[in-house]
């Protein structure tokens, strides 16, 4: 069985001391580091934007996953692709002209995500997969972490599977929402390839340990550590 990428969430962490939650991030042995850009549009929270991604790549070697939950992302997306960052997802319901700015993503070396929120189908997305590197389906309502996973999104990762095979494409496909020791058993059978885990992940004592068990929940027959 393929192991997933675990990318951790700093949404969930200590903004007053991020340095430090980046670092476990880095000692867990989590190669991706999930950063959740919200403007208080798009989603109802504002967190952060393009600054603390630039500061972040300069202290660490960690892929950096931006994930846009921002309005007309069009607009900010120079400020994106200078940050650092590299991999940049913005939301197909933010934005009008997808394929443009996947073009402006692609051209500047950097890899190209669409997110998806739960009541948008895969279909929506179909003409666009053969130019994305990665799809980000929400496995709940954007905007907060902590939420309970919603089971009909992971049909979604099926699907996207599906065609992926069929049309012989690379796009890697996450999900990110509610990610975390009761939900896995249902996750595992889904096999998506990377997973974003935000509260689950920063909610651990012993965050190393917390990435160890669910590795091991992964391999598992019965996929569950609680
Ligand atoms: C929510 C964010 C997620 C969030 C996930 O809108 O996109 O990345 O951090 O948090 P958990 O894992 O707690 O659901
Ligand atoms: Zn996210």
């Amino acid at each position: 069985m393929k192991e997933p990428i675990i990318a951790p969430s700093i949404l969930s962490a200590d903004f007053y001391d991020i340095g430090s939650a980046i670092r476990h991030v880095e000692e867990s042995g989590c190669p991706w580091l999930h950063l959740d850009i919200m403007d208080g549009h798009f989603v109802p929270p504002i967190t952060f934007g393009h600054k603390m991604i630039a500061d972040i790549r300069a202290k660490t070697e960690l892929f950096l996953d931006a994930h846009l939950m921002i309005e007309e992302p069009e607009r900010h997306i120079n400020a994106y692709i200078e940050s650092g960052a590299d991999a940049i997802t913005f939301h197909l319901e933010a934005c009008v002209h997808s394929h443009r700015l996947i073009q402006s993503i692609s051209r500047a070396g950097i890899k190209a995500g669409i997110s998806i929120v739960p009541s948008t189908p895969v279909s929506n997305i179909v003409p666009l997969l053969e130019f994305l590197d990665l799809v980000l389906v929400m496995t709940v309502n954007p905007g907060y972490g902590g939420q309970k996973l919603i089971p009909f999104c992971l049909q979604k990762v099926e699907e996207l599977r599906r065609i992926r095979e069929q049309r012989g494409l690379h796009f890697l496909i996450a999900i990110d929402g509610g990610v975390n020791a009761k939900s896995i058993s249902d996750i595992v059978i889904q096999q998506p390839d990377v997973l974003v885990i935000g509260s689950a992940f920063f909610n651990a004592q012993d965050r190393k340990q917390f990435v160890a068990d669910f590795r091991n929940a992964w391999t598992s027959p019965i996929g569950n550590i609680d």
